[in-house]
């Protein structure tokens, strides 16, 4: 049978990506080009600076990707792009330059949700088994989703107001580190300790719901009245505090949903996915409770187009189309 073989493109935040991906499992390719260094300098992604940097560096990317594969645009089954939610400037440069390939190739369409690719992060490592239960934790989004077969998602909890990885670049900001903040905050925990009580957000019983803000609040209210006492902060004690905090309900609530629902696997999926603490006590939990876990390898966790083609894959099976009036889609829901 032919191999159907999908470049994926995302650029739906500050990673300008593109991938070849054979069979919805085979990575052939992977590039990506980080804005980091630029946004670093802003604090956080500068959107304006995010889509002209995409113009600048797309059609090179996805040259790249296709060299690296080995294989011609012509050789193509499909091109599968990020179609939302994320900045619509930036969603808008990888929507168009996969309608002008597709257009100029002949070759069909496939748009593909940003979660849907995140999780998807998880089957280009370990086929999937059904049902599952992923925890998406990003900058943008904090999620528990079902799924009860391929393509197929739904929403358990999510987050009420910050996500995960936000809370980590907010609090990481407050610590005087630089963006994005989740990865040195994880770093210098290691050389701290979980000393100082902040809250943990459980809300209602049974909810499988998340809240990030009081805690970031608390920390700050924490960092504040130390400063006016004029006592000295010992940073690595409140990042592992936090992280603690962080992590604890993460993985207390995935292992009750997996639980409730049977799972037989549990997914990590996202850029806070990286977190070696999330990583350890998610790992313990599961072989506890006996769930056997995926976590994808970092590269894999962050934005790339690998994870929009694997999700891609499964929309072209079920036959799902875009055309020349597709647009980018910055609130798409799931
Ligand atoms: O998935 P991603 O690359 O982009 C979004 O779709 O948002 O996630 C980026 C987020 C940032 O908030 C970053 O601080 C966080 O992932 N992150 C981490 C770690 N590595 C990245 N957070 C905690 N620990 C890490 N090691
Ligand atoms: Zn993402």
């Amino acid at each position: 049978e032919e191999p159907v073989i999908i470049l994926g493109i995302e650029t739906s935040c500050d990673e300008t990506a593109a991938a070849v991906v054979k069979n919805g499992r085979e990575l052939l390719a992977n590039e990506v080009a980080s804005q980091m260094d630029i946004h670093k300098r802003f604090g956080g992604v500068v959107p304006e600076v995010a889509s002209r940097r995409h113009v600048e560096h797309i059609t090179l990317v996805i040259e790249e990707a296709l060299k690296k594969a080995n294989v011609s645009a012509a050789q193509l089954s499909a091109i599968a792009v990020t179609k939302g939610p994320g900045l619509v400037g930036a969603l808008l440069v990888g929507v168009s330059a996969a309608k002008a390939m597709a257009f100029a190739h002949q070759l069909p369409l496939v748009g593909v949700h940003h979660i849907a690719g995140h999780i998807y992060a998880n089957r280009l490592v370990t086929e999937f088994q059904f049902p599952n239960v992923t925890l998406v934790v990003s900058g943008g989004h904090t999620e528990l989703i079902l799924m009860e077969k391929h393509g197929e998602y739904q929403i358990l909890g999510e987050t009420r107001d910050d996500a995960a990885g936000e809370a980590y670049d907010k609090v990481a900001r407050a610590l005087d580190l630089p963006y994005p903040g989740g990865p040195h905050i994880d770093r210098m925990s290691k050389k701290g300790k979980d000393t100082i009580n902040f809250p943990r957000a459980w809300l209602e019983a049974g909810s499988y719901d998340f809240s990030f803000s009081g805690l970031k609040s608390a920390v700050l209210n924490y960092l504040n009245q130390a400063s006016q006492k004029g006592e000295a902060i010992q940073k690595p004690d409140v990042a592992a505090s936090f992280q603690e905090s962080v992590v604890d309900v993460l993985v207390t609530k995935t292992m009750k949903a997996a639980q409730a629902y049977g799972a037989k696997q549990v997914l990590l999926a996202g850029g806070v996915a990286c977190n070696s603490r999330l990583r350890e006590r998610m790992t313990a939990a599961c072989a506890q409770e006996g769930f056997p876990l995926v976590i994808p390898p970092a590269y894999l966790c962050t934005d790339n187009a690998a994870m929009i083609a694997a999700a891609g894959y499964i929309e072209f099976l079920k036959g799902n189309r875009e055309y020349m009036d597709l647009n980018a889609s910055p609130g798409l829901m799931l």
